[in-house]
């Protein structure tokens, strides 16, 4: 069995600082890296700047910058970002680095050698802000303006000459590949769309543009510059030393397990991308997974909208790990969701503060006082707390197919099920009205330590901070905290002495 997993966020454009939504994509593919993680895999983790093509420059000129200088800037804040958010990412690539003109250059000489690139002339529809080119049916006017439909992104009409790649003779096998590979693109909504979209017949695609010189040049012809969707998708490429395809990492880590996507950027992913790839005699990716937008009221979050909520100043308001949990829990994976302070405040309260924070605080304080934090070796598990701790090793299967499947939604239900069952079950085996029976005040407490510390590990990837504050009452690093131990009940050591936490998240006052 392979033991490796490779998860992508896109690469995101630094033409402005980062907002929630980049934050959003991070997040989650943090979260699966580190489930695979702690699952015994090794996960290489890549996220990074997209940085090239009209939309860069024509920002940079807006900031009377030069582009290169303009990219450095905010490439940095990404970067920074990757720390605040806490990202167990391996690496974090930038498009204007040398390794990846290499590996872009290597992809391009590939397609031409194999005849998948011709020159001829483009004339029609380009959106700058979205790098893409539509075609008339997939235009509308409005207030005397020309849109995409798809994106609501201003249009202009472009005519130049360009190199095209021959996208149109891979519509049949592109076809045939999303047959052969059923969970290529998840969740399902959106495969039915790519699939419906290719049926209605492909386009050979545009790849070079002439009119500014941002990006990367085609290696035989100065006077073009590489469409920046190509130069941008070979990243995941890059990042693992292509086109030396004998080093470790390229033998290891591809093809990519799972890029993790936002659904406006879907086409890319899994349409040209497998397509240049299949083209380029290359395996294409295992999985694409487009998820849904942030919305701010109903709107997308975006900075060319002006509505945007900024990460930053809501982790130094209400700390990192209740942003995680939030977007994790919240936004309905796979599906557009509303985010708002108040809804975090609620969330913060409800599932960290009173669900989790509670039962950890209860019961070691239980513990402190009654038992001066030691555990004896004298227990007996009854049938109730068989039920109770058997729950995650029946589970044990379904969980990790939850993950396998990205259904983040499932994941968490059973976690926030666990947590109030957990609660009920300290709460009716009444440990206080026991302490005449020691064996039964000592299973009590040894079983709910195990609940917490099962649970724990399930919110390991999402709340990796605080999980590893709650590991310290066993003492175990972070190197102990693995997905198979939450089948055992005999993990904490019987004659350990727990180690005290303090207040894991403060409740908010509200004043209204
Ligand atoms: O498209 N809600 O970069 P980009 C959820 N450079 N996710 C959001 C979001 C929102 N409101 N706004 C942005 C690009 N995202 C290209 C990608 S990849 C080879 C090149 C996230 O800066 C989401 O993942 O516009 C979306 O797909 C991505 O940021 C777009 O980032
Ligand atoms: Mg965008």
């Amino acid at each position: 069995m392979k033991n490796n997993f490779y998860i992508t966020t896109p690469i995101y454009y630094p033409s402005a600082n980062p907002h929630m939504g980049h934050a959003y994509s991070s997040i989650v593919a943090d979260f699966f890296a580190r489930f695979k993680k702690i699952q015994g895999y090794k996960v290489f983790y890549l996220t990074g700047t997209d940085e090239h093509g009209q939309k860069i420059e024509t920002a940079a000129k807006n900031n009377n910058k030069n582009p290169q200088e303009f990219c450095d800037d905010i490439s940095k804040i990404f970067k920074e970002l990757t720390k605040i958010l806490n990202l167990s990412n391996n690496d974090f690539i930038r498009t204007t680095e040398e390794r990846h003109k290499k590996s872009a250059e290597n992809i391009w000489k590939i397609l031409e050698k194999k005849k998948e690139i011709y020159l001829s002339k483009y004339s029609g529809w380009y959106s700058v802000s979205d790098e893409a080119f539509y075609s008339e049916d997939e235009i509308v006017e409005e207030n005397g303006k020309n849109i995409s439909k798809q994106s609501g992104s201003l249009v202009e009409w472009v005519e130049e000459e360009s190199y095209f790649f021959k996208l149109s003779k891979w519509e049949k096998p592109l076809l045939k590949f999303y047959e052969d590979n059923p969970k290529f693109i998840l969740p399902e909504t959106r495969k039915n769309e790519v699939i419906s979209f290719v049926k209605g017949g492909l386009k050979d695609l545009s790849i070079s543009r002439k009119s500014f010189k941002w990006g990367i040049p085609v290696p035989t012809n100065k006077d073009h510059v590489m469409y920046v969707w190509l130069d941008a998708l070979t990243n995941y490429l890059s990042a693992l030393n292509y086109p030396d395809t004998k080093n470790e990492l390229y033998k290891n880590f591809w093809p990519a397990d799972l890029h993790i996507i936002g659904k406006d950027i879907l086409r890319f992913h899994a349409v040209y991308w497998p397509a240049f790839l299949l083209a380029a005699d290359i395996k294409p990716p295992k999985r694409v997974y487009g998820h849904g937008w942030i919305l701010s009221g109903d709107k997308k979050m975006s900075k060319s909208k002006g509505n945007i909520l900024d990460p930053l100043e809501i982790i130094k308001i209400y700390g990192l790990d209740p942003l995680r949990y939030y977007l994790i829990k919240e936004v309905s994976f796979g599906n557009d969701g509303n985010i708002s302070e108040e809804k975090l405040e609620n969330c913060i309260n409800s599932d960290l503060a009173n669900n989790y924070g509670n039962l950890c605080q209860r019961v070691i304080s239980f513990c402190e006082k009654n038992m001066n934090l030691q555990i004896s070796e004298n227990i007996e598990f009854n049938d109730y707390d068989n039920l109770e701790l058997s729950s995650f090793s029946k589970n044990y299967l379904n969980i990790s197919n939850f993950i396998d499947n990205q259904d983040i939604n499932s994941y968490i239900s059973f976690i926030v099920d666990r947590l109030f069952s957990a609660n009920k079950y300290f709460n009716d085996q009444e440990p206080w009205k026991k302490k005449n029976d020691k064996v039964r005040l000592n299973t009590i407490i040894y079983t709910s330590l195990e609940l917490i510390r099962k649970i724990t590990i399930l919110l390991y990837p999402i709340i990796p901070q605080t999980s590893l504050k709650v590991m310290n009452i066993f003492n175990y690093t972070e190197k102990e905290i693995t997905f198979d131990s939450i089948k055992n009940n005999n993990f904490i050591k019987k004659d350990i002495k727990l180690t005290k936490i303090g207040i894991l998240f403060k409740k908010i006052e509200k004043n209204d």
